[in-house]
């Protein structure tokens, strides 16, 4: 570990070469000093945006066993672990899930597939979780055979997100449907209410009965999607990252609304959401020559999510349920031939935050 001031800042160069420059009054408010951060909470125990703007390094020294120890010219003194820099510089951004994603498509062989019993445990509820990190998508199999069988699930992982439409409700293909997933009409592949604040994180389902002909399920990787179209029409992809799409729901009760693109990139540049679902959304009304060029761009990637090679298809028996990760795949069904069976669904929605919060300090716990 080499450590060296350049200007204000201080130069830390790893041995494999990576090098970062750091800002004085950024080492200064993240000290981890006892003095400095609740012990329990990590939380700050001053007001760091009164520090000195121009607080400078008075002495340091370090290595990467020892660390790396400052003064500041304000009489601070703090130590760091080279590594938590490192981390800092190679991931500043927090993930939801944690674990590298492995983009599939209608090809994935075999489905991850998770045995309810086995969630009861520490290790198979993270196995679950990490899958779900890495494929967006798990079936979950042998859900006992209650109405509320998914509360047996979720209580495993945390609250569920109640909505206006109650906590954990019925997808039944109906008579006087109040919405178009109550009907047998085909649903067409899409991401469950952008017109939400916060959209729903996660989505898990357990399929109760399903003797109907028709109504298998599909999946899309909505994240396998944005990195074709970004390779094979980067205008297309810019577009769709830039523009500004209203979502809508409205009836008797509730008026839902919120915006957004339809391909959200985080400010590291990676993939962080997709917003599909075409029975709902309204793109604002900007210039003819925008809005061709945005019409043009969403076509294209409705086109990939509708090719047979990215769409996989399954079928859900009694028992089965799966969970999907809301802001990565779109969902959608066959079309239900109502006079042949039943097709009886239950669904929930999680928060992102509680999802990903089960599965870290699961890491954590087993090291
Ligand atoms: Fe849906």
């Amino acid at each position: 570990l080499s450590i060296e001031r350049e200007g204000r800042g201080l130069r830390i160069r790893w041995p494999d070469g990576l090098a970062h420059s750091f800002h004085p009054l950024w080492l200064r408010e993240r000290s981890f000093d006892p003095a400095n951060r609740d012990p329990l909470t990590g939380q700050r125990l001053e007001e760091a945006v009164f520090l000195p703007l121009d607080v400078s390094i008075r002495s340091f020294s370090g290595g990467v066993e020892t660390g790396v120890e400052l003064e500041f010219s304000d009489g601070h003194r703090c130590a760091f672990d080279a590594s938590d820099l490192r981390r800092a510089v190679e991931h500043p951004l927090p993930d939801d899930l944690v674990g590298a994603k492995r983009l599939w498509d209608a090809s994935l062989d075999p489905l991850p597939r998770h045995a309810f019993d086995d969630t009861a445990g520490d290790s198979g509820l993270l196995a679950l979780l990490d899958d779900l990190a890495r494929y967006g998508l798990v079936l979950v199999e042998g859900l006992p055979g209650e109405l509320d069988a998914l509360k047996s699930l979720t209580d495993r992982i945390g609250p569920i997100r109640v909505t206006n439409w109650g906590g954990i409700a019925d997808v039944k293909s109906i008579a006087n449907a109040y919405d178009l997933t109550m009907t047998g009409r085909a649903l067409e592949p899409h991401c469950d209410n952008p017109y939400r604040l916060p959209g729903p994180g996660y989505i898990f389902l357990h399929c109760i009965e399903n003797s109907a002909e028709g109504g298998d399920s599909l999946v899309v990787d909505g994240f396998h999607v944005a990195e074709r179209l970004c390779a094979e029409d980067p205008e297309a992809f810019r577009t769709l990252c830039e523009t500004p799409v209203t979502f809508r729901y409205e009836d008797g009760d509730a008026i839902l609304e919120h915006y957004g693109p339809l391909i959200e990139v985080h400010p590291d540049g990676r993939v962080h959401r997709v917003r599909f679902n075409n029975r709902t959304d309204q793109v604002v009304a900007t210039t003819i020559r925008e809005l061709d060029r945005y019409y043009a761009a969403r076509r294209a990637f409705a086109d990939l999510v509708w090719s047979p090679e990215m769409m996989l298809r399954f079928r859900l028996g009694a028992g089965q349920g799966y969970i999907v990760d809301n802001y990565r795949l779109l969902h959608g069904r066959t079309e239900v031939r109502l006079a042949t069976g039943n097709r009886h669904l239950r669904q929930c929605y999680m928060d992102r935050d509680i999802v990903a919060s089960r599965q870290k300090t699961l890491r954590r716990a087993t090291g």
